[in-house]
């Protein structure tokens, strides 16, 4: 008899026994808070670039764009000036419209979703650090490794080969346009998503048996993506 109630009824009722915090079992799932109308917003000085400023500015980042304004606080986040310097390594709309797949479209719009977006831009952001193209190919042809605001590592090879100096990125990004000032720090455009969770699993895919591995889908080979 239970189970014919619909699930919201009894879930009041479950929240009513223990304790009366119905208030808690209306609110949607991950959702945010509005921002107070009197938060401090620290000014940029006159003449200042900031994140923020080059992501809205360039066509081929307005889909990074629209995932910063959609990841609570990472306006504000991208639109100061850090005292320490920076490299970040901006998806392209290539990166993020074209390669990634159902996996990334479909949790992307879930109310996690936009929590661990939130995350995977941070895996994009390598604090402490202004690391040109010329730097990041200096390996020619060794693997480096960059620490992100993630505190997981991005791979780094330099190939070798090429005479633009050019490097892949988590064996499978790209850059397309590289070394864009901003104040404090310095953007790189590539063309795919760095994600940890492909990055942790994807040599180990062969491996394991399931077919669906959260998060992972930097590889559109892959027959999840
Ligand atoms: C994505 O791929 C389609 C089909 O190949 C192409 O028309 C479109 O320009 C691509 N978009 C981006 C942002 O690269």
């Amino acid at each position: 008899m239970m189970l014919s109630l619909p699930s919201r009824v009894l879930s009041g009722l479950l929240v009513a026994a223990l304790g009366g915090r119905a208030a808690v079992s209306d609110r949607l799932p991950l959702s945010y808070a509005p921002i107070p109308a009197d938060t401090y917003v620290p000014a940029n000085a006159a003449g200042t670039t900031t994140l923020l400023d080059l992501v809205q500015s360039r066509p081929e980042l307005s889909l990074l764009a629209e995932l910063v304004a959609g990841s609570a606080g990472f306006t504000q986040a991208f639109n100061t000036t850090p005292e320490w310097s920076f490299t970040f390594l901006a998806p392209s709309n290539t990166a993020l419209a074209n390669n990634t797949g159902a996996y990334f479209s479909t949790f992307a719009a879930q109310p996690k979703g936009k929590w661990w977006l939130g995350n995977l831009l941070q895996h994009h952001y390598v604090p402490g650090s202004a690391l040109t193209l010329a730097d990041l190919a200096a390996g020619d042809g060794t693997v480096q490794r960059l620490q992100t605001g993630t505190y997981l590592y991005v791979s780094v090879q330099a190939e070798s080969d090429s005479a633009s100096s050019q490097v892949l990125l988590n064996n499978v990004a790209s850059v397309s346009t590289a070394d864009l000032a901003v104040t404090s720090g310095v953007v790189h455009i590539i063309d795919h998503v760095l994600d940890p969770a492909a990055q942790i699993f994807e040599p180990a895919y062969p491996s394991v048996s399931q077919a669906f591995i959260p998060g992972s889908c930097a590889n559109t080979a892959l027959s999840y993506c």
